[in-house]
């Protein structure tokens, strides 16, 4: 890709563009150039004087650092009021999450406290945050609703969610998960509160622009394939792409489900079998592993990974996180549970949260390292890309590039 000048070059890096089947895509003594919001060439530092370059109005030599695209974290729930850590205590105690839940807990006493707090409250903690996940690198979001479960508290979320975004100065993709669990309002009237979050709640906050995907809980605890297909039609109806909370506690067939409706993934999939992962693989549907609740949670049942492989079904990576199962500040770490828990390569897992959690997201201009993306970076203080998943903790960051620009 040519520009007429290019705004900024930077040589002296180790790119880990994740564009090639090669290791990390790695790239040694590589150069890359920025032109406006764009990445304008990336390559071989020995290759620039060949390239024919326009100028450069700035050039930096990073010494040797690592760089790879902004980290993407494609499943939390960032937006929440209180914590669960009583919740932690009696599960360390021997309460099991479906037991606490089924008591009033869970969800629901979050649910509480995110309707107790205003709109500014709510904003103020979720930055707070996502401070933690930038400073570990992330340059895109996605987070959901589905703590508010009122039309009025679910667009107070999702309103918090887009002024994240607006203020912070990264990508924040909105999803609206209504059908998380049932409110206490509908106790005894589930199939009044589906009807309502389908019929009312959806068409109104798409109308609004508040949404960018719909996800369910689709669980024994939660919602049935039945009452989530419904959601997804009417999602379908909207243009709205879909995913799914899949096979996290029991398998209902929600990855196959969501697959149907050319879902852009399924999430969690502890308990998938081989009939959702080839409805997967058939229709481009991506894996989501989420190794913060699956370690919070004590779980022992691993997703299949080998079969998602063999398949061919690429797999994302991501925090999930959430005051309940997943209190995980880090996407950084996500990936190293990933590899420690599921036994994904250091490059699965990168790639699990740079270009597969694009692509799960619906994204195709980041993720990579290559002409045309987007100038998302993260310059890190180590120089094998493995180390990131390898480090526990540590402040690896060096800094963060957003569209083109450093990112305080
Ligand atoms: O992704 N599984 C449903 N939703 C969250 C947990 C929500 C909660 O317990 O607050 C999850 O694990
Ligand atoms: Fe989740």
């Amino acid at each position: 890709m040519t520009a007429p000048r290019w705004d900024v070059l930077l040589t002296g890096a180790r790119l880990a563009t994740f564009a090639e089947d090669t290791p990390f895509g790695l790239i040694d003594d590589g150069a890359l150039a920025i032109a406006g919001d764009r990445i304008a060439w990336v390559g071989r530092r020995a290759e620039l004087a060949a390239a024919g370059h326009p100028p450069a109005v700035e050039t930096v030599d990073l010494g040797g650092a690592l760089v790879t695209p902004g980290l993407i974290d494609c499943h939390t729930h960032l937006v929440f009021g209180g914590h669960r850590a009583r919740e932690f205590d009696m599960r360390l105690h021997g309460a099991s999450y479906e037991a606490i839940a089924r008591a009033g807990g869970g969800i629901l006493s979050t649910v509480a406290a995110t309707r107790a707090a205003s709109e500014d409250e709510l904003l103020a903690a979720a930055a707070t945050r996502a401070r933690a996940l930038l400073a570990d690198g992330v340059t895109t979001l996605e987070i959901k609703s589905g703590y508010g479960l009122t039309l009025l508290d679910e667009q107070k979320m999702l309103r918090v969610a887009r002024r994240l975004g607006a203020q912070s100065g990264i990508t924040v993709c909105t999803t609206f998960l209504g059908l998380h669990t049932v409110p206490p309002e509908f106790r005894d009237r589930r199939g009044a509160y589906v009807a309502e979050v389908c019929d009312h709640w959806l068409p109104t906050l798409a109308g609004e622009g508040l949404i960018d995907a719909v996800d369910a809980f689709c669980e024994q605890i939660a919602f049935t394939p039945e009452e989530t297909r419904r959601l997804f039609e009417r999602a379908r109806a909207l243009g709205l792409p879909v995913k799914l909370h899949a096979e996290q506690l029991s398998d209902q067939g929600g990855a196959a489900l969501v697959a149907t409706f050319g879902g852009l993934s399924a999430d969690h999939l502890e308990h998938l079998d081989e009939t959702g992962i080839e409805a997967m693989a058939r229709a481009g549907t991506m894996a989501v592993l989420l190794p913060g609740a699956f370690y919070a949670l004590r779980e022992t049942k691993l997703p299949p990974v080998d079969s998602l492989r063999a398949a061919g079904v690429p797999i994302a990576v991501a925090t999930d996180c959430n005051p309940g199962t997943s209190p995980l500040l880090s996407l950084r770490m996500a990936a190293g549970m990933a590899c420690t828990l599921f036994r994904l390569t250091p490059d699965e897992a990168l790639r699990g949260i740079t270009v597969h959690a694009a692509r799960a997201l619906g994204l195709t201009d980041r993720g990579t390292l290559a002409g045309g993306q987007l100038a998302d970076l993260a310059v890190w203080n180590v120089r094998d890309p493995a180390e990131l998943c390898y480090w526990i903790g540590g402040n690896l960051l060096r800094q963060r590039w957003v569209g083109g620009r450093p990112a305080a």
